[in-house]
C-alpha cells in the first residue's frame, strides 16, 4: 500500500515549512516571543500541541494552529519529522498527537450524536489552544466552554483576533460551535466549577468533557478531585468524559512536568462513578486513521503486550503508553 492511501504524504517528501505571512506581524511576532520568554513548561505545551495539528495538516483541518504554535514550535517539530522521514523511521515525530486529536474529534463527535438533548455542553478543561470550537461543525448545537490559565486563554483571544484582523474573509475563521465562553480557572484549586457555572454552565444539561492532554501535568490528588468532581455529575445528567491518561512510566519521560498517571484507568472511572469505560491504547483500530503504516511500529509492539507488563520483553526498554479513555454515566444506568 502506497504511504498517500495510508492518510501520510508520501513520507520521503513531507511538505516543506510554509510558514504563513500572519506569523510575522508585530502583534504575532511579539505574543510569540511573550510565550517563549515567560510561559512554564505547560502553558507551552499548548503550542506544542497545535504544532502537531499544524504539520499534519492532510489529516486535521485547523484553520488556527500555525497560528497559534508559533514558527519556534512549528520549526523544531518540522526538523524532527524531516529527520524521521531521512531515517525511514517506523513512527514519525507528533504521529501521537495526530492520532489523539482524530480520536476526541471522533468520540466527540459520536457523543453529541447520541445525546438526546440537543443543548449539550462542551467543556474543555485545560482547553490550551485548542481550535474545535471553529473547526468541528458537530458543534453546532452545543455550548463550548474553554477553560485555561489566564495568560494562556488571554493570548490566544489576542493572536485570534490578530487573525480576524488579517482578513476581510471570514469564512473559514467563524466559529462552528452555538455559543463559546472562555473561563479563565486553575482546576487545581476548589472554585473552577463555580466560575464555570457564572460563566454559563448549566450542572444539570447534558455535557461532555475533554480533557485532552492534561491529567498528567496535576498531581495525584488533583487529578483525582478533578476526575470525581466530573463523575459526580453521572448522578445528576447524562454526563460523558474523553481523557488520555499517561501509565507510569510514560511520566518518567519528564518527571518534573509530568505527575499523574494511572496504569489502569479503566478500574479507576469505575470506582469514581462512570457507569461505561472503553479504553484504547495508539493504534487500536478506533485510535489508528491509517497514520501508522509500519506493523511493526511501536503502537502496534505495545498494544499487544499485556497492560500489566512494563518492559519490552525484546529489549528491556520501559513501556510508555498513553490511554485514551471514553466514560459515560447518567441518573438512570446502574453501576455494574
Ligand atoms: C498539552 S496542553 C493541551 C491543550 C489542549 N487540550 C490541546 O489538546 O490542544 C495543556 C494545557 O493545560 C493547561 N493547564 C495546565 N495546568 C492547568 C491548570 N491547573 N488549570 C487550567 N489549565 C491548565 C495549560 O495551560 C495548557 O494549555
Amino acid at each position: 500500500m502506497s504511504d498517500q492511501e495510508n492518510g501520510l504524504p508520501e513520507v520521503r517528501k513531507w511538505p516543506e515549512l510554509k510558514l504563513p505571512d500572519l506569523l510575522f506581524t508585530d502583534t504575532v511576532r511579539q505574543a510569540h516571543a511573550r510565550i517563549e520568554k515567560e510561559w512554564d513548561a505547560q502553558q507551552r505545551s499548548a503550542c506544542q500541541t497545535a504544532a502537531g495539528r499544524a504539520l499534519w495538516k492532510h489529516v486535521i483541518h485547523d484553520p488556527f494552529a500555525e497560528l497559534l504554535a508559533g514558527e519556534t514550535y512549528l520549526t523544531s517539530l518540522h526538523e524532527k519529522i524531516k529527520k524521521d522521514c531521512t531515517n525511514n523511521a517506523r513512527e514519525i515525530s507528533g504521529v501521537i498527537l495526530a492520532v489523539r486529536t482524530l480520536w476526541f474529534d471522533s468520540k466527540l463527535e459520536s457523543a453529541l450524536h447520541s445525546s438526546s438533548g440537543r443543548d449539550t455542553q462542551v467543556v474543555l478543561l485545560g482547553a490550551g489552544m485548542d481550535a474545535r470550537a471553529y473547526r468541528l461543525s458537530c458543534l453546532k448545537e452545543s455550548h463550548v466552554f474553554e477553560v485555561d490559565l489566564p495568560e494562556v486563554l488571554q493570548m490566544k483571544t489576542t493572536l485570534l483576533q490578530a487573525a480576524m484582523e488579517s482578513t476581510n474573509d471570514h469564512r473559514h475563521l467563524t466559529m462552528k460551535a452555538k455559543s463559546l465562553t472562555r473561563v479563565v480557572a486553575d482546576i487545581r484549586g476548589n472554585d473552577w466549577l463555580e466560575k464555570l457555572q457564572t460563566s454559563g454552565f448549566v450542572p444539570e444539561k447534558n455535557t461532555v468533557w475533554v480533557l485532552e492532554g492534561i491529567l498528567y501535568y496535576l498531581s495525584h490528588s488533583q487529578a483525582m478531585q478533578v476526575l470525581k468532581i466530573i463523575a459526580d455529575k453521572c448522578t445528576l445528567t447524562q454526563t460523558v468524559l474523553l481523557a488520555d491518561f499517561m501509565n507510569k512510566s510514560s511520566t518518567t519521560l519528564s518527571s518534573s512536568v509530568f505527575h499523574f498517571y494511572s496504569d489502569w484507568p479503566d478500574h479507576l472511572l469505575p470506582s469514581l462513578g462512570f457507569s461505561n469505560v472503553k479504553l484504547s491504547q495508539i493504534g487500536d483500530p478506533d485510535a489508528h486513521f491509517g497514520l501508522m503504516p509500519d506493523p511493526l511500529n511501536l503502537f502496534n509492539k505495545l498494544r499487544t503486550l499485556p497492560r500489566s507488563i512494563q518492559t519490552h520483553p525484546d529489549d528491556g526498554t520501559p513501556c510508555h503508553r498513553l490511554y485514551l479513555v471514553q466514560a459515560s454515566g447518567s441518573p438512570n444506568q446502574t453501576l455494574p
